[in-house]
């Protein structure tokens, strides 16, 4: 007899809602080939609901309606289990935040919440524009870079010390490049099957990619065990980022976190933080830069703040927070959820679901509802400051008891850097073609990582003259 995972209890044979008939391989190779073209077809011919066979495990109810959102945040009829999430556990760790289910996560988020609250997020705002402006120092005339890989050392730099409380010295040096090779190493579909596809999970040393990916990871293991180390020789009450306030909290029992807890728990923050950042600020530079007038009128709202303004100001201003916003919702960074799993028989957009069935909600077919954002193909920042969008219309952090929890970070970081960066540097798009949506990992990211050029600084008299649409 089937039992559910998560209640133990008999499973009622069911029918699920329609869904592709196409045998579950080919829908394997869609979902990470092409994602985007298998979820706008299944949406188109079976709406708000479909049965998707994307794993090797369990069919995904995918849902893609407002209403679906609201039930999966907020009724106690679903979970959201950690197990599901083991497709992360050879790069997070067993012990991560998003592999646990139940009270222990309820419980180790409340013990990393408080760093990423938004009145502590203040206290990284001037270190994220001076680490913007000393990337964007970098670039020079004519020479023409990737915006993605710049904005993933503007993010990595930013996690490392806010995360890890790690400054300059050799080991933030010798961290950034083996992390960056990590995350690296499912950049595209062909290397993002590593993670969807166990078989490919063999270590056969280093000319094997899983192998070689492992290497990565003992490295980089070491390293982090070495700073954790250091630190407990070292304690320094003063200190308040994440690690140090991991490392001084303590269990019901006065235990504090293990060395592989916390390793597991950083993992998770650098990977979880790090990318999904860089690939929004991509994406932004690319949308303001590929259409004049929403540059314009971007500029025209930095500029009006004058010198030296203070980044709770720049936070607040609603063009660049629409202009972000529609930046996720167009390509959202996460297309879908983390799992949810039904623990008791649910009505759901007019299918009973029963135990153990599984229920992804698509952050990108939701964002793309006609109903919801007329023109959803147009990027159109104007519609975020026409109408106010429930958290079940617009969610590209998720939302109920698995909400991004670097939510406010993530916020404050892109609109921070898009500033910093808009109002000193003048940019081209050095792409002769529209720029398309491609898999990284678990992401969605723009493919070749958006390349630019500098055109120079922009002067004083620059930013007091109205800026030229089309210029
Ligand atoms: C633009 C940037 C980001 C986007 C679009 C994003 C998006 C998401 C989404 C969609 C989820 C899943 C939510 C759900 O299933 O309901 C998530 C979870 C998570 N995010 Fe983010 N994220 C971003 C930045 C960050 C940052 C900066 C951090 C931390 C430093 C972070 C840490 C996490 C963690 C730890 C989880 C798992 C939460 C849990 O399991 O309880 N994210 N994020």
């Amino acid at each position: 007899m089937l039992l559910s995972p998560a209640t133990k209890t008999p499973v009622i044979p069911m029918t699920l809602p329609n869904g592709p008939k196409t045998p579950p391989f080919v829908q394997v190779i869609q979902w990470i080939g092409e994602p985007l073209t298998y979820m706008d077809k299944c949406a188109k011919q079976y709406g708000d609901i479909f049965t998707a066979q994307v794993t090797k495990e369990e069919p995904w109810v995918i849902v893609n309606h407002p209403q679906a959102m609201q039930e999966l945040f907020n009724s106690n009829a679903f979970h959201a289990p950690g197990r599901p999430n083991n497709i992360l556990k050879p790069m997070l760790g067993e012990r991560s935040l998003v592999l646990l289910s139940g009270e222990r996560h309820k419980r180790e988020r409340q013990l990393l919440m408080p760093p990423f609250h938004g009145e502590r997020m203040r206290n990284y705002g001037q270190l994220m524009c001076d680490i913007a402006t000393d990337v964007a120092s970098k670039w020079s005339v004519d020479r023409p870079f990737v915006v993605h890989s710049a904005m993933q050392e503007v993010t990595m730099r930013v996690i490392l010390q806010a995360v890890f409380g790690l400054y300059d010295g050799p080991r933030l040096q010798e961290l950034r490049p083996r992390l960056a090779s990590v995350v690296n190493m499912t950049n595209s579909p062909l290397r993002s099957s590593m993670l969807f596809l166990k078989w490919l999970q063999q270590d056969w040393g280093p000319w094997s990619p899983w192998g070689r990916m492992k290497q990565r990871q003992r490295k980089l293991d070491a390293l982090i065990y070495a700073e954790i180390e250091e630190r407990k020789l070292q304690p320094d009450a003063n200190r308040t980022d994440v690690l140090s306030l991991m490392m001084a909290a303590r269990d019901e029992n006065g235990q504090p976190m293990t060395d592989e807890e916390l390793r597991d728990e950083l993992m998770t923050l650098l990977f979880a933080g790090h990318e999904t950042t860089a690939t929004a600020l991509a994406w932004a530079f690319y949308w303001i830069h590929s259409l004049p007038s929403v540059r314009q009128k971007l500029l025209q709202e930095l500029d009006s703040l004058g010198e030296n303004p203070d980044p709770m100001e720049i936070f607040r201003l609603p063009y660049l927070s629409a202009v972000c916003q529609e930046t996720l919702r167009i390509y959202p960074v996460a297309i879908v959820m983390l799992e949810r799993e039904v623990l008791t028989p649910v009505e759901l957009m007019g299918h009973q679901l029963e135990p153990g069935t599984v229920v992804v909600g698509s952050i990108y077919l939701t964002h793309r509802r006609e109903d919801l954002y007329p023109e959803p193909l147009q990027f159109k920042p104007e519609r975020f400051l026409e109408r106010q969008f429930s958290p079940y219309e617009y969610l590209p952090f998720g939302g109920g008891s698995r909400r991004c929890l670097g939510l406010a970070l993530g916020q404050l970081e892109m609109k921070l850097v898009l500033a910093t960066i808009l109002r000193d540097f003048d940019l081209v798009l050095a792409e002769k073609k529209p720029v398309q949506a491609k898999r990284r990992g678990l992401a969605l990211g723009p493919a070749g990582g958006v390349r630019m050029a500098l055109r120079g600084r922009r002067t004083p008299q620059q930013k007091r003259e109205p800026v030229a649409s089309g210029v």
